[in-house]
């Protein structure tokens, strides 16, 4: 039986001194991803619409970790938005070393209940936010000779239904891994990305979870956020300091057998 890692794997204050961005780290899978990076010493800066949340889950990550987050509101969609965030990262911390790019939209919908701004605002959420991003930050992890993680998925892999909305999205962003690995790395700047499987007790899971319910996962588990924490610490640590360009895949190697019948 495989066990679910604890926060004790890795040197305590590998990241102290370095300063994280993530955007989606207010909840979920991206919330695990920096609390991780703040209990090892980063200092974070939290982006995603909802003020609120953000603002509950910066407190409540800086009580449990003894670090700092800072929250900072606005959508991945607006480039004036991302550029705010990103200046209010270096102009408060003085660098940037590392980004997350996570925030996301889902829903689970058939091609024939799919509206033209459905699949639009999925792929602007996921993809044109990764994208607005990480233009803006590029310059300041080239300074710092930092690295970027791109959170995707494995939906595209098999063709997942009533998913095709996210699994492009997904897809482009693989690819826009490999694409900066090439252009960043002459700067000193790793790209890698993350591809979780399904994981237990997110709002993902919360949304889709019915369509997953004949999955088969080999390591008998669901995946928990800390699978993916953990994988983050060690994508942005000097141990991985040869590795760009790939996407980690952390899934259990979970085979979909979907239920593609009914009514979404
Ligand atoms: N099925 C089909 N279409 C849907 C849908 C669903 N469950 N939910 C939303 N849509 C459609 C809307 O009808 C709208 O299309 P229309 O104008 O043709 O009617 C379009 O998607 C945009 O919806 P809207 O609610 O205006 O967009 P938004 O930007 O406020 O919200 C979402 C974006 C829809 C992705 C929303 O679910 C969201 O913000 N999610 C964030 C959290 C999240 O999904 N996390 C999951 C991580 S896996």
């Amino acid at each position: 039986m495989t066990t679910v890692p604890t926060t004790k794997i890795f040197k305590e204050n590998l990241f102290t001194g370095k300063v994280l961005l993530c955007s989606g780290g207010g909840s979920g899978i991206c919330r695990a991803m920096t609390e991780a990076m703040v209990q090892h010493g980063a200092t974070a800066v939290i982006f995603s619409r909802s003020k609120d949340k953000l603002e509950k889950a910066a407190k409540e990550m800086a009580l449990k970790t003894g670090g700092e987050v800072f929250p900072v509101a606005g959508d991945v969609r607006n480039p004036k938005d991302v550029e705010r965030v990103v200046e209010i990262a270096v102009e408060k911390y003085g660098r940037l070393d590392y980004l997350i790019n996570g925030a996301a939209g889902n829903f689970l919908a058939a091609f024939d209940h799919l509206s033209y701004n459905a699949f639009k605002t999925v792929i602007e959420i996921d993809l044109l936010g990764t994208f607005n991003l990480t233009k803006a930050a590029a310059p300041h992890l080239k300074k710092s000779k930092g690295a970027i993680i791109n959170v995707s998925a494995t939906l595209h892999y098999t063709g997942t239904p009533f998913q095709q909305h996210a699994g492009a999205a997904k897809a482009a962003i693989d690819a826009l891994t490999k694409h900066w690995a090439v252009e960043l790395g002459p700067h000193g700047v790793r790209v890698n990305g993350i591809a979780p499987g399904p994981i237990k007790d997110t709002v993902g899971m919360e949304k889709l979870g019915p369509a997953f319910e004949h999955s088969v996962v080999p390591l008998q588990r669901m995946g928990d956020v800390q699978d993916v924490a953990q994988s983050t610490v060690f994508l942005f640590s000097e141990g991985a300091s040869y590795i760009t360009g790939i996407v980690l895949v952390v899934d259990g190697m979970s085979i979909f057998i979907m239920f593609c019948s009914g009514d979404h």
